[in-house]
């Protein structure tokens, strides 16, 4: 099965039929113990929902298969698995090197809760080896983290690159491969050591669900991270990991979808006289543009731009388009617009990390892409 394809991984993987009534789709253990055969007398080793579910299971073998790693675990939210990692990796005095615009939940974990566990960071841009090698030279880095694309402004990260800067220094590269998706960016292969994902985004796809994943290749580290999810307890539950499982199975065609219409949408935009500034790495104008041609299969679903009216018309067209829905989050079916600076980022707000005012983020829906360009033509023409 490992050198299957990524749509027969995503279908099958951690998916046999049911042993006991052949049912196609894996069942949805709603349950948080099981009944032992006497005392010790495990089946399958199941013992208590916190430690083990197969629902989870087949979602974590999935995943697994897809990110090509020898393990995944499933959490609660991304923010779930961010924290378990981090803890599980980290102790008080080490340091971290977290991306120049790293999403404002990472920013918020690292920055404004674990630091006071004694959990030193410095931030560096992504895109610049150099600038996050000597960042890394710090005493105690045990972590690179890289978001690519990077949430909001789409900066790219040369994966490979940045693994070998991360075990020169002795620590470990996590990628956070949310924006990307298994389909598109495989960051284990390049060289990384763990990727993280919110799957509530495009691996859920529908969002119909808050779910989050690791995915290692080292079994030791793996080992150790499933330890400390046990122990801090923020799984992900068996509803939450089989309506993500689902969600994977379409993952192939959906992410080619997003791409298509992202790439007619980045058209568009580049051409229009409100715009100053497409933020996509499918452009060959990108600075990160040759290095994502690399490392991912397309360029995905996820498009910026900036206003040339400034802040104010930043948020007029948020608040004009009808079919793209006013709303935080990204990876659906539908497209979504949204204002990073007053809101998925706002907890960035005067940081380092702050992100410009007349910045504006499309999640592009899988719609049919025409009422999608009717929609922000629309919004836009007031803004020209
Ligand atoms: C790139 C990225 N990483 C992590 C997260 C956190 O995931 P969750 O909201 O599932 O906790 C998000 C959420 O928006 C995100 O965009």
């Amino acid at each position: 099965m490992t050198d299957a394809g990524f749509e027969t991984l995503a279908i099958h993987a951690g998916q046999d039929p049911d042993q006991l009534t052949g049912a196609v789709v894996p069942a949805l253990y709603a349950t948080s113990t099981y009944k032992q055969d006497g005392v010790g007398g495990l089946r399958g080793g199941y013992e208590y929902s916190r430690t083990g579910n197969p629902t989870r299971l087949a979602l974590e073998q999935c995943l697994a298969a897809l990110e090509h790693g020898t393990r995944g675990l499933v959490f609660a939210s991304g923010m779930a698995a961010e924290d378990t990692l981090l803890r599980a990796v980290c102790g008080p005095g080490d340091h971290v090197v977290i991306p120049g615009d790293a999403y404002g939940g990472t920013w918020r974990l690292v920055a404004g809760v674990l630091q006071r566990w004694g959990l030193r960071h410095s931030v560096a841009p992504v895109t610049d080896v150099d600038a996050v090698r000597d960042a890394a030279e710090q005493a105690g880095t045990r972590i690179i983290w890289v978001e690519t694309p990077t949430n909001p402004l789409m900066g790219i990260a040369d994966i490979a690159a940045l693994a070998e800067v991360a075990h020169q220094a002795g620590a470990l590269l996590v990628v956070d491969n949310t924006f990307a998706s298994p389909y598109l960016q495989q960051p284990l292969a390049l060289g990384a050591d763990v990727v993280v994902h919110s799957t509530t985004k495009y691996c859920g796809g529908h969002s119909d669900v808050v779910g989050g994943a690791l995915v290692v290749q080292d079994e030791a580290l793996g080992e150790s991270i499933a330890y400390h999810q046990n122990a801090i307890g923020a799984i992900g539950g068996p509803f939450e990991s089989w309506l993500v499982l689902r969600g994977l199975r379409t993952l192939g065609v959906r992410m080619d979808r997003h791409s298509d219409n992202a790439e007619r949408i980045v058209a568009f935009l580049c051409g229009h006289p409100a715009v100053t500034e497409v933020l996509y790495p499918g452009l060959p104008g990108h600075p990160g543009h040759a290095i994502a041609a690399h490392q991912m299969r397309r360029f995905g679903g996820m498009v910026s731009f900036r206003l040339a009216a400034g802040a104010q018309a930043a948020l007029d067209v948020c608040d004009r388009t009808e079919l793209f829905i006013l709303a935080e989050s990204l990876g659906g079916v539908e497209s979504l617009i949204e204002h990073p600076g007053r809101m998925t980022h706002a907890s960035v707000a005067g940081s380092t990390l702050e992100v410009p005012g007349d910045l504006v983020r499309l999640s592009v829906g899988i719609e049919t892409v025409d009422d999608l360009l009717a929609d922000l033509d629309r919004a836009l023409s007031a803004a020209t």
